[in-house]
């Protein structure tokens, strides 16, 4: 058993406890926006916040991840209205098939909230997600313009 905070909600989870948190996330709690990948911490697809760090759930078990850590989610990091990273994907047509575009948004706004003017090396080494598609450049244009818009909507 494991007590989640998920999204805001204390959740009960009936799970053992070396159970990867991406299978808790989707299977039991029932969250699929949050994509599996790889299964080995390698591709990105997963990737959630944990106290607003980017993290890859498929490479961490459940027991790692205590009731006072927050775990938000792409359904819960635009639940009220869309954050900007989202808009600005949308605005940018980044995603082309999508299957990888969760765990960028979710590594995008990551990084933005602890480096707000990223530089493109920056970018370019904390986004390591992989897409088979090939977005990148969409993704390096996303990153910075949602860090103007974050900026000016704070000035
Ligand atoms: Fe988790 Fe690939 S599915 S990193
Ligand atoms: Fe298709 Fe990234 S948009 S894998």
């Amino acid at each position: 058993m494991a007590r989640l905070n998920i999204n805001g909600k204390l959740l009960d989870v009936d799970v053992e406890e070396d159970t990867p948190l991406l299978w808790v996330i989707r299977d039991h709690v029932g969250l699929t926006g949050t994509k599996y990948g790889c299964g080995v911490g390698q591709c990105g697809a997963c990737t959630l916040h944990v106290d607003g760090v980017a993290t890859r759930s498929c490479a961490l078990p459940v027991s790692a991840v205590t009731v006072d850590q927050k775990i938000v989610t792409i359904e819960g990091l635009g639940a009220d209205k869309q954050h900007p990273v989202q808009q600005v994907w949308a605005e940018l047509d980044v995603a082309q098939c999508g299957y990888c575009q969760v765990g960028m948004i979710m590594a995008v706004s990551s990084l933005l909230a602890q480096n707000a003017k990223p530089s493109e090396d920056d970018i370019r080494s904390e986004i390591s997600n992989i897409c088979r598609c090939g977005t990148y450049p969409g993704v390096l244009a996303g990153v910075q313009l949602a860090a103007q818009r974050m900026a000016a909507n704070k000035g």
